[in-house]
C-alpha cells in the first residue's frame, strides 16, 4: 500500500513508524516530513496547510490511504477533498472537525449529551462578556471559540487579568476570527489525562490514557508548549476509570454525532480534567495528541493499520484490539529559546548512538542541511522508552536523551513526576 501522511511533527514521524512494521506497507509518503521521516519514506515538499496541492498530489500520485496528523487541515475540509477523489482518507470530515474547531460547537454538543464539563457562557460582543466578569468568581478560563495554536486558552486569576484576555481576543483579534466568539469557564482543579480513542462513528476503540507536560519548565512552571513530554498508561486512570470515561462521555458523544447527522470518524482525543467530582472533559481534538503518539503508539499490540481501514470502512466493531502490558514515556528536546522564540540551525549530534530495541527517537522540527541534521523548529526531537514499568521506560528514554545533543538543548528531567 502507498499511504500518504500529512504532518510534520513527532506524531507523524510515530504513524509512520507504527505503519512501517506492517508488510503491506510499501510506500510511505509525508507532506511535508521531517528529517526523521525520510528513513521510512519520502518527503514531498507540501504544507499540511496546502489543501489545494495536496489534494493535486492525491489526484496525480493515487494513494491507496491518506492520513491527517494535525488539526488545521482537518478543519478546513481536506478529508471531504481526499474523499471526493474516491481516495480512503483516515480523519474527521469538517463537519465533524468542528469538535476541535470550535470550542462554543463542542460545549453545546457536550451539553445536550449531559457529559461532564466546565460549566461555562458563550459571548459574541466584548462589552457584554466584559459585564458578566464583573460578577464572576475567580480564577475563571476565557477561551477564544477557534484554533489558535494552543494559546486561545487564558486562565485568569481576576477580573483585570480576565479584561486583559477579553480584550486580546475579542477587541484586538489576537487571534483573527478565532475570537469572534468566547466561551467564559468555571476553572476546574485536578490532574489532566489525555484519552485517545478511534471511532468509525459506531464502535471505539481506546488508547492507553496518557499525560503531557505542556509547561517548558521542570515541576510544571513556566509558559505552555506543545508538550515536553508523555508517558502512558498513566497511573491517574485506572481501568475502572477508564471505563467510567468511555460510559459517560465516550458513548454518549458518538450518540449526539449521530443525532446531530454527524458521521464522525478518526480520532476523538478527550482531555479531562480528573476533579474530585469526577473526570471532566476540557476540551476534544479531532486527531492524535502530540507527543502523547509517541507513547501509544509503540503500545499497540494491534497493527495501527487494521485499527485505520476498519475505521474507513465502517467495520471497527470487527477489531481485536490489544494494547502491549507495558509502560513508555517520550521525553522532548527543544530549541533554545522555545515556545516564545526558538533559536534553529543547529547541527544534532549522537542521533545514531540511540539504538536500543526498546528506544526509539521520533523527530519534529528537523531538517537534512549541507549533510547533516540541524533543527529546524522548536520542539526537536522526542526519544520514547519502553519498559515493563513507568520507571523502566523512564530510565531508558533518558539514556537516550543523554546521548542526543545540540546547542542549548532544552528538556525536563523531571517527565512523569506526578505518577512516580
Ligand atoms: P484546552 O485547549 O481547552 O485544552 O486548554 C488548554 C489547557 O488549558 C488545558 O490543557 C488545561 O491545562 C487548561 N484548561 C482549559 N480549560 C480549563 C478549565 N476549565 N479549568 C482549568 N484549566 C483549564
Ligand atoms: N499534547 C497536546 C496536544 O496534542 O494538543
Amino acid at each position: 500500500m502507498k499511504i500518504l501522511i500529512v504532518g510534520n511533527g513527532g506524531r507523524e514521524h510515530a504513524i509512520g513508524w507504527s505503519l512501517k512494521q506492517d508488510p503491506r506497507v510499501t510506500d510511505l509518503v509525508f507532506a511535508p516530513g521531517n528529517a526523521g521521516t525520510t528513513t521510512l519514506g519520502t518527503n514531498v515538499s507540501i504544507a499540511a496547510t496546502d489543501t489545494k496541492a495536496l489534494a493535486n498530489w492525491a489526484k496525480s500520485e493515487k494513494p491507496d490511504l491518506v492520513i491527517i496528523g494535525p488539526e488545521a487541515p482537518l478543519c478546513v475540509g481536506l478529508t471531504d477533498e481526499i474523499e471526493q477523489l474516491g481516495i480512503r482518507v483516515f480523519g474527521p470530515n469538517k463537519k465533524a472537525a468542528q469538535l476541535e474547531g470550535s470550542k462554543v460547537f463542542t460545549k453545546n454538543l457536550l451539553q445536550r449529551a449531559h457529559i461532564p464539563t466546565a460549566q461555562s457562557e458563550t459571548f459574541a460582543h466584548a462589552a457584554e462578556t466584559l459585564e458578566y466578569l464583573k460578577s464572576a468568581e475567580y480564577p475563571i478560563v476565557v477561551k477564544a471559540d477557534g484554533l489558535a495554536s494552543g494559546k486561545g486558552v487564558i486562565i485568569c486569576q481576576s477580573e483585570a487579568e480576565a479584561q486583559e484576555a477579553v480584550k486580546k481576543i475579542m477587541i484586538d483579534q489576537d487571534f483573527g476570527a478565532a475570537g469572534t466568539q468566547v466561551l467564559i469557564e468555571e476553572f476546574l482543579d485536578g490532574q489532566e489525562a489525555s484519552i485517545h480513542a478511534v471511532t468509525d462513528g459506531d464502535e471505539l476503540v481506546v488508547f492507553s490514557p496518557s499525560q503531557d507536560h505542556k509547561r517548558i519548565f521542570e515541576g510544571d512552571q513556566g509558559p505552555n508548549t506543545g508538550g515536553m513530554g508523555a508517558y502512558a498508561p498513566t497511573p491517574a486512570v485506572d481501568g475502572p476509570l477508564l471505563e467510567e470515561i468511555i460510559g459517560c462521555v465516550f458513548r454518549p458523544l458518538l450518540e449526539e454525532f449521530k443525532k446531530s447527522n454527524i458521521q464522525y470518524k478518526g480520532v476523538l482525543y478527550g482531555g479531562l480534567m480528573l476533579t474530585s467530582k469526577g473526570p471532566k472533559v476540557l476540551e476534544f481534538n479531532c486527531r492524535f495528541g502530540d507527543p502523547e503518539t509517541q507513547v501509544i503508539l509503540p503500545l499497540l499490540e494491534t497493527p495501527l493499520l487494521d485499527i485505520i481501514l476498519a475505521t474507513v470502512s465502517s467495520s471497527l466493531r470487527d477489531i481485536d484490539f490489544r494494547v502491549k502490558n507495558q509502560s513508555a514515556m517520550t521525553v522532548v528536546m527543544a530549541s533554545p529559546g522555545y515556545p516564545e522564540s526558538p533559536k534553529t540551525g543547529s547541527p544534532i549530534s549522537g542521533l545514531t548512538d540511540v539504538c536500543a530495541d526498546n528506544q526509539i527517537i521520533f523527530h519534529a522540527g528537523t531538517s537534512h542541511s549541507e549533510g547533516v541534521i540541524k533543527t529546524s523548529g522548536g520542539r526537536v526531537l522526542s526519544v520514547t522508552g519502553i519498559g515493563n514499568t513507568l520507571l523502566n521506560a523512564k530510565e531508558v528514554a533518558y539514556q537516550g536523551i543523554a546521548k542526543i545533543s545540540f546547542e542549548s538543548a532544552q528538556f525536563r528531567r523531571d517527565i512523569g513526576h506526578r505518577a512516580l
